[in-house]
């Protein structure tokens, strides 16, 4: 009988691990697993902007009807304002409104291998968890090229070039925004420039995708790579997430982003993203698009946004930092001295499956197999203790 032989999913680790967590009852218990940013106080605020957005949508709405198939198409090009700036790809950009990236991600697959069935996705060594499985559940191939060094913990840019030069019309070459995760580890700009002239070059298709914009160097920062590549290829596709930088996690808003030759194109393949969204879930939730197209669209909720964004951004910044000097300054060496060099939320620290085991275990700091933390899951007066469990591995 159909649905009798299933055997249940394997458990997602990090939500896991989040439910181990909150079972704990050890008082120094941190939780460094799931990605959400946290404030002093531990939790995950609704952004002030958002409150003012929110009221003011609950004065002003008068209908639920649906919206359609490419959702607010207002917040569409607030979007692309915002992650393209004053990019001259921006005339041949065209967006689709989608649940999350996780969402733009997926529709932008099911276009790839509409477009070409035995396409190859390539990803960097390591990437975040769910690219893989979206991009194969899409149908697609997936291939890997050497990105994070695990002596240097930073990006091994040589070998992900000589690497990359495998890669042909044929390929996709799935790159992160900025704030890489999970680890920490970003291209320079000079590997943004090298990327863009072999796309140019060999003609794959770069894929950007951009969950974290703001909370690397900066809102307009954090973009100047991906920009630089945009300008200068054919075409490209791009997602882009309000989950963290607008902190709307459960509403489900995030954009998926077409910029082919011409804009008559890019209009052609977009109608293929809506065919695709049809058969799936269809229209994407309205109620984050429409507060982020408010901010995005009011000077002073802009500002007081991008003051919001940056405050995160800065608290992220101190927390690395802080650790990293405790680290060398209780153990005398400068090992963990990337963790300040790496960007956004995240830091793959380098220690085993097995010694994250056991820092969840025995020390009750829970993280990820991979040896990834989430920098904004800690306080302040957590960093001694992680400092001195991370040391006594
Ligand atoms: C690199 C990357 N892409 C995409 C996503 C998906 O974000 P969302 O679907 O919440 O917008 C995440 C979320 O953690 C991410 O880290």
């Amino acid at each position: 009988m159909i649905l009798e032989n299933l055997k249940e999913a394997p458990k997602d680790p990090i939500l896991s691990l989040s439910a181990a967590c909150k079972l704990d009852s050890n008082p120094n218990k941190v939780d460094l697993g799931i990605g959400v940013y946290r404030d002093e106080q531990g939790i995950t605020p609704v952004m002030e902007a958002i409150k003012l957005a929110e009221a003011r949508l609950l004065e002003a709405q008068t209908t639920k009807a649906y919206v359609g198939l490419a959702g607010n198409e207002a917040f569409n090009q607030s979007m692309i304002e915002l992650m393209l700036g004053d990019n001259s790809s921006k005339s041949r950009a065209v967006g689709v409104q989608t649940p999350g990236a996780s969402g733009a991600l997926r529709m932008l697959a099911d276009v790839i291998k509409a477009s070409a069935p035995d396409a190859t996705v390539w990803l960097s060594d390591l990437s975040y968890a769910n690219h893989a499985p979206i991009m194969q559940t899409a149908g697609l191939t997936v291939r890997y090229f050497p990105y994070f060094d695990r002596n240097t913990k930073l990006v091994q840019t040589d070998a992900m070039m000589a690497s990359l030069k495998e890669a042909g019309p044929n390929d996709v070459v799935l790159l992160h925004g900025c704030c890489h995760n999970p680890t920490g580890a970003d291209l320079s700009f000079d590997g943004w420039q090298t990327i863009t002239e072999m796309a140019v070059q060999q003609g794959f298709l770069p894929f950007i995708d951009m969950a974290y914009q703001g909370f690397g160097d900066g809102m307009e920062a954090d973009a100047k790579g991906f920009r630089y590549l945009a300008e200068r290829v054919e075409s490209y596709v791009l997602t882009g997430s309000c989950s963290k930088n607008f902190g709307l996690y459960r509403e489900r808003t995030g954009i998926a982003v077409i910029a082919a030759k011409t804009l008559a194109q890019s209009n052609r393949i977009k109608t293929r993203i809506l065919e695709a969204a049809r058969s799936s879930y269809t229209m994407p939730p309205d109620h984050g698009a429409e507060l982020v197209n408010i901010i995005l669209n009011d000077e002073t909720l802009k500002v007081n946004w991008l003051n919001e964004v940056e405050q995160m951004r800065l608290r992220v910044d101190h927390l690395r930092n802080r650790l990293a000097t405790v680290l060398r300054e209780k153990s005398g060496h400068s090992h963990y001295d990337f963790i300040a060099q790496h960007k956004g939320m995240f830091s793959v620290l380098g220690i085993s499956p097995l010694e994250a085991q056991t820092l969840s275990e025995k020390y009750s700091i829970y993280l990820v197999g991979s040896g990834r933390i989430n920098i904004a899951g800690m306080q302040e007066n957590h960093i001694d203790y992680i400092a001195e469990s991370l040391l006594s591995l």
